[in-house]
């Protein structure tokens, strides 16, 4: 039986669905977009991340790994979750050797890591406790989401049904918590907009905070505060992609795309903020700098025109594809325009 016809199925036997739900089942279901057996972060798969982008992600990581290690002593351990190919974790070891461990749900990921990573331990799920640094990149904006619409009467849920065959969203009244969510994360939504409702995203924070002892947590990823994200709320932000583009709407095809939208970083804050944690929130591109970037970018245009002086072609390649992928890493409306959120225990 497909996906399609295993969530219609559901549907006809139980009715409508949270859009939560849907998108747990398209995007993690063994037929899903990340369950199935295809490896889907990297540079010939869907979407192109910071860590697929340039090693110099990683590396530039390795100096804030370093000084937590500094900060909080031994036992020490970077937990990636969410690790995909292993692309920031790889260079980030190389740079500051470190126990670590990948945490993905992906089958296909957590072959590719084993592959890549035989050192490190890679598994589905968190440890039980942890001490050191955890890291998170575009893991948030793939956890499951409802969805709810403001409307001249309040707020209302969009779920999902069937219709001639067709998945369409439908009017449902909001469940107790999606309400209390709004209530505190949506921000001044005028009527008509829509909302992404990301309580897994809190849930996931919450249990993270409550296994790690002592250390931080760095969350990445496209979004904002709330206050921000309310000028996107005419139609929303939910979105797929597919093969590097923006695809079809995400009831069409389950399984086959990418399901997201921007995060609602006030929420995540707040749920760092009741655990005792101190939180901040930063751009990528300012954040990297903090980390030595900018100055290592400075140091490969020296390298590029040292190299050009000398006629030395191929260190100049070297170079130039070194400095495209810093200036990627921090272009201002593009990855350095992500959020970067430091919770610290
Ligand atoms: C957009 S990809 C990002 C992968 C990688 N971090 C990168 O930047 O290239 C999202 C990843 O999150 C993983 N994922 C989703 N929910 C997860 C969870 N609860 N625990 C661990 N990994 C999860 C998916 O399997 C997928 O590989």
């Amino acid at each position: 039986m497909s996906l399609r016809e295993k969530i219609a199925r559901e549907i006809e036997s139980r009715g409508p669905m949270p859009f939560d739900r849907f998108m747990s089942l398209a995007l993690y279901d063994p037929e899903g977009f990340f369950g199935g057996q295809r490896l889907r972060s990297e540079k010939a798969g869907d979407f192109l991340t910071s860590p697929e982008v340039s090693a110099l992600f990683g590396e530039t990581l390795a100096r804030l790994v370093s000084a937590e290690r500094e900060r909080i002593g031994e036992p020490f351990q970077v937990v990636e979750v969410a690790a995909g190919s292993g692309t920031l974790l790889g260079p980030l070891l190389r740079v500051a050797p470190t126990p670590a461990m990948a945490v993905e749900v992906s089958p296909a990921a957590r072959e590719a890591l084993r592959a890549s990573l035989p050192a490190i331990d890679v598994v589905d799920r968190l440890p039980q406790s942890m001490r050191g640094v955890v890291i998170a990149n575009e893991l948030i904006d793939n956890l499951p989401m409802a969805v709810a619409q403001k409307t001249g009467d309040g707020w209302r849920e969009r779920w999902v049904g069937l219709e001639e065959d067709r998945f369409t969203f439908i009017d449902a009244p909001p469940r107790n918590e999606v309400t209390l969510w709004l209530e505190e994360y949506a921000g001044e939504v005028p009527d008509g907009g829509w909302v992404e409702v990301q309580l897994e995203a809190a849930r996931w924070l919450e249990d993270v905070l409550s296994r790690l002892e002592a250390g931080s947590v760095v969350i990445f990823d496209y979004g904002d505060t709330a206050t921000n994200l309310v000028p996107r709320r005419a139609d929303g932000t939910l979105r797929t992609y597919r093969a590097h583009h923006l695809g079809p709407h995400p009831l069409d095809e389950p399984g086959a795309t990418d399901i997201t939208a921007d995060v609602n970083f006030t929420a995540l804050e707040a749920v760092a903020g009741l655990a005792g944690a101190v939180v901040t929130l930063h751009r990528q591109d300012d954040f990297l700098c903090g980390l030595g970037l900018r100055q290592r970018l400075s140091e490969i245009r020296q390298e590029e025109l040292e190299a050009a002086r000398a006629g030395d072609t191929d260190q100049g390649l070297r170079a130039r594809s070194l400095r495209i992928e810093a200036e990627t890493l921090l272009h201002p409306r593009g990855l350095g325009d992500f959020r970067v959120l430091v919770i610290v225990k």
